[in-house]
């Protein structure tokens, strides 16, 4: 039995990791910067955790889950924090969520974030998960299901060539918990091993959400054009000028199968995009 904490266990991975512990039997700590009815209903024990803040006492937590992602603040110097803080209270393992489009070079401010925040926490032989895009009730993939259950037109970059690495929320959390398990060591991509294109990917969807989509080429200059504009007329659109970028860092890659998980993510299926 371990005593967890996790950042972001408000949020949607984070929630899931929350009661994956919970089925496991392990104790999982919220580090969250409000508490939440959800949590309070499973009666999680919770420490104020903030980014950009000193991190609470970390006291009695066995391993650490950092979850959480401000796209507005500095999370590598936030990591870095945590990292000291963690290793001043005992914390045994850290494990830190990235993504598979964190490269040093990548053209948004998010995959440049993740690669800085990877480089931290393996300095501090701490755990790295890079997840594909996560499918279920939130994050990124709840956002491009509402665009398609809303006005019902998405913008395609490239002709939606783009491959895109899907992986369930529930195998995500599991395959971190068996890591964690496993006292792994290393950089480990969660996905399945197939890509799915960005238009297909849409068309599933649609498809599974009984709607009609109209996906519309667009080259990417324009397109990145067309997000600054609104930005700068402050005109609020889901395409940010961040969100077209990091289509930038959507790229083929190889995903391992790995010793430590006896569950390889399956391969995407439409039945996963059910509204
Ligand atoms: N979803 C995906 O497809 C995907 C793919 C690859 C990697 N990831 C990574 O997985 C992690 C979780 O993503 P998610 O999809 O679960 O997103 P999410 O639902 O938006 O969760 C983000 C969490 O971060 C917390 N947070 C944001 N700003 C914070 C701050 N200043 N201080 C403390 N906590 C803060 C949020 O807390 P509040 O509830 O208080 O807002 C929330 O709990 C992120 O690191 C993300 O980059 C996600």
């Amino acid at each position: 039995m371990y005593v967890v904490g996790i950042t972001g266990a408000s949020g949607f991975i984070g929630s899931h990791l929350v009661a994956a512990c919970l089925e496991r039997g392990w104790s999982p700590i919220a580090l969250v910067r409000r508490g939440s009815p959800e949590l309070a209903a499973l009666g999680i024990p919770v420490r104020s955790y903030r980014i950009g803040e000193a991190p609470p006492d970390l006291a009695g937590i066995d391993l650490l889950v950092h979850c959480a992602y401000d796209a507005q603040a500095d999370n590598a110097s936030a990591c870095e924090a945590l990292i000291r803080r963690a290793a001043a209270s005992g914390v045994r393992r850290l494990l830190f969520v990235s993504s598979l489009s964190a490269d040093p070079q990548a053209a948004s401010r998010y995959g440049r974030e993740k690669a800085a925040c990877e480089a931290i926490v393996a300095a501090a032989d701490g755990m790295v998960v890079r997840p594909g895009l996560v499918l279920g009730a939130g994050g990124l993939f709840a956002r491009m299901r509402d665009a398609v259950r809303g006005i019902g037109v998405v913008p395609l970059v490239d002709g939606g060539r783009q491959p895109v690495y899907t992986v369930t929320v529930g195998e995500l959390a599991a395959a971190i918990l068996d890591l964690l398990a496993a006292d792994a060591r290393g950089t480990f991509a969660i996905a399945a091993s197939e890509p799915v294109s960005m238009a297909e990917l849409y068309r599933a969807i649609a498809r599974a959400c009984g709607r009609r989509v109209l996906l519309v080429p667009i080259p990417y200059a324009p397109l990145l054009l067309g997000a600054r504009l609104a930005e700068a007329l402050r005109i609020p659109l889901a395409l940010t000028v961040e969100r077209v970028r990091s289509l930038r860092n959507l790229r083929a890659v190889t995903i391992p199968s790995y010793p430590q998980l006896p569950r390889a993510p399956r391969p995407f299926s439409p039945e996963d995009c059910r509204c």
